[in-house]
């Protein structure tokens, strides 16, 4: 890791926050900003000593490329090549938690360290408003992968943030707790539509939208998203999945009639435990004991929790 040299400016979602932000973001620093998913370290897409400092700050390996945030589909299309498929779903799902990898415009002036050398690009246009004025307001695509050192668990607060990135990022605008919890998914589209990482929008959605089935990416198929490596998202502490009681002196995470010392949500609701996801896990991981997660069913937002709940239980 670099060493940490910047005071990070806390920066509240209010008029003049966002101000700073985004001539921050427009003079190359990197700026932590909320969506709906999670926190999001941002960076001018189109300068390389911008987007080389997200990869420093993270200390995340150089060929992990990087999903670009635009404010709308008119951002998007200048970026990327369009399609009918990316229109469909762009309609249906933005702004929100659907990232979309498509042929990458050569006339784009994005940073060759944002696609690590791919001739595709993954853009998303997020949701909720701090990131939507931010965007607005900054007029520079912006690349941004989860505000978290590299392999460590993303975060969903400004605080998680901090106690992270403090002293290696120039700002965090604060705009509160994240409301969907787990990152985007992410839809190749460079040919017929493959899933790269199940996310906030369930397969099913995509689906019902496309009139078809979707591909899953296929696991030997290491680039087309690298930073699906098996170790991922990893507290400090062990991880046990399946569990439906604690043993020892691990600290159960419960989920629907499995009710441990944090719940991700009593009632079986998949999106509520999305949502508490990765906060507990933060918790869990500072009480310093084993962690044991109960089972969550592996359908709808499930499947983006137990690919979450599995990488972070790979012994690293
Ligand atoms: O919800 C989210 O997607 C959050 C917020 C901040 O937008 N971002 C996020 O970024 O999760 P990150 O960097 O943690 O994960 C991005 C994933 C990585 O697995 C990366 O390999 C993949 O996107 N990716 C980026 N560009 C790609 C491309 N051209 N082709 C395939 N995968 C790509
Ligand atoms: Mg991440």
């Amino acid at each position: 890791m670099s060493d940490p040299l910047l005071t990070t400016e806390m920066l509240a979602p209010d008029k003049d926050g966002l101000a700073r932000a985004a001539s921050l973001l427009q003079a190359g620093a990197t700026v932590a900003f909320p969506t709906e998913t999670v926190y999001g370290l941002g960076a001018d897409a189109r300068n390389s000593d911008a987007v080389a400092g997200i990869y420093a700050a993270k200390s995340r390996p150089s060929f992990n490329p990087l999903i670009v945030h635009v404010p709308d589909i008119a951002a998007a299309k200048e970026l990327v090549d369009w399609s009918e498929s990316a229109q469909h779903l762009a309609a249906a799902f933005w702004p929100g938690a659907l990232t979309l990898v498509l042929p990458l415009r050569h006339n784009a002036g994005i940073s060759p360290l944002v696609t690590a050398g791919l001739d595709t690009l993954a853009v998303r246009c997020p949701a909720g408003a701090v990131a939507q004025a931010l965007l607005k307001e900054a007029g520079v695509p912006v690349a941004a992968p989860s505000a978290n050192p590299s392999g460590r668990i993303s975060s969903t607060t400004a605080d998680h943030v901090k106690a992270g990135l403090d002293g290696r990022i120039a700002a965090i605008l604060d705009g509160g707790p994240c409301t969907v919890g787990v990152e985007s998914t992410i839809l190749g589209l460079q040919n017929s539509p493959v899933l790269l990482r199940p996310g906030g929008v369930a397969r099913e959605e995509i689906e019902a939208v496309l009139g078809h089935p979707v591909a899953l990416r296929s696991q030997n198929d290491a680039i087309s998203a690298p930073g699906q490596l098996a170790s991922h998202y990893a507290p400090e502490a062990r991880v046990r999945l399946d569990a439906r009681a604690a043993e020892g002196n691990e600290v159960l995470i419960g989920f629907g009639d499995v009710t441990g010392d944090m719940t991700l949500s009593a009632t079986g609701d998949l999106r509520e435990a999305a949502t508490n996801l990765f906060p507990m896990l933060h918790a869990a991981d500072a009480t310093g004991r084993p962690i044991a997660i109960a089972p969550i069913p592996d359908r709808g937002l499930g499947v983006a929790i137990n690919d979450r709940l599995r990488r972070a239980a790979t012994p690293r």
